[in-house]
């Protein structure tokens, strides 16, 4: 790719850019090996670095949390097929951090020494380095479809809370049709959608149908944790 070409990078609501990789787990053909559920491909900036470990020990930690949310993992960075190899050997052997110990991460972690993923998906933004991939995080919906992008800078590591909150919160939205305002969290009330006219917002606000109205645009009601969990989780 020449210096100065305008790429395009993916965006919310889009379909998630193609590509096949050589993984730790074999060949992968991304998106579409993962129709059906959805997932998150992350990158980190490099093997053997701490941060980076911190965070793969907690993101192995959780994969059996996030699978039971229907969602797989895909880890990216810049290095190659034998370093993956070695530093998740590394991590399996040797590192005990906060009570993570013996953590073999089980899910792929793409080679990617060209570049060619990251580009294509924004991750290496030269602000920060040339050379690595920042710390991004995209969510990809069982249709292939991104539906949220976070970035972290080399130095922070990721809140894990935080991604799997987001992971409940995009499929909650879905299946329940509303919104999560902020910080929500299952159990708190959700938004229903805005009135489509003023009448209907009049109705609304002065009916007794189970909505809370804070103004004619701003309506919550409530929706039950075991009912969010039950709707997401897998039932093993
Ligand atoms: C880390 O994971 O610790 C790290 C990686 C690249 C730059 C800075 C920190």
């Amino acid at each position: 790719m020449e210096e100065n070409q305008v790429v395009s990078l993916p965006r919310i609501g889009e379909a998630a850019p193609e590509f096949k990789a050589v993984t730790t787990q074999g060949e992968i053909n991304f998106p579409a090996d993962y129709k059906g559920s959805w997932v998150i491909l992350f990158s980190h900036p490099a093997d053997f670095t701490p941060v980076c470990t911190s965070e793969f020990m907690t993101f192995a930690t959780m994969e059996d949390k996030f699978a039971e949310a229907n969602c797989k993992l895909v880890g990216l960075s810049v290095d190659g097929l034998y370093s993956h190899i070695a530093w998740l050997r590394t991590i399996k052997e040797k590192i005990q951090y906060k009570g993570m110990k013996d953590v073999e991460v089980k899910f792929p972690l793409i080679e990617d020494i060209t570049m060619e993923v990251a580009k294509k998906y924004g991750m290496i933004q030269p602000g920060e380095s040339n050379t690595k991939a920042v710390r991004a995080v995209f969510y990809v919906d069982p249709k292939g479809v991104i539906r949220t992008i976070l970035y972290y800078p080399l130095s922070l590591g990721r809140n894990f809370d935080e991604l799997y909150r987001v992971l409940i919160a995009l499929q909650a939205a879905d299946k329940f049709s509303v919104a999560m305002p902020a910080d929500w969290r299952p159990g708190d009330d959700v938004i229903v959608p805005t009135a489509g006219s003023c009448g209907v917002a009049k109705e609304r606000m002065e009916s007794t149908n189970g909505l809370t109205c804070y103004d004619w645009f701003f309506c919550t009601k409530k929706l039950d944790k075991d009912q969010v969990m039950n709707a997401i989780l897998k039932k093993s």
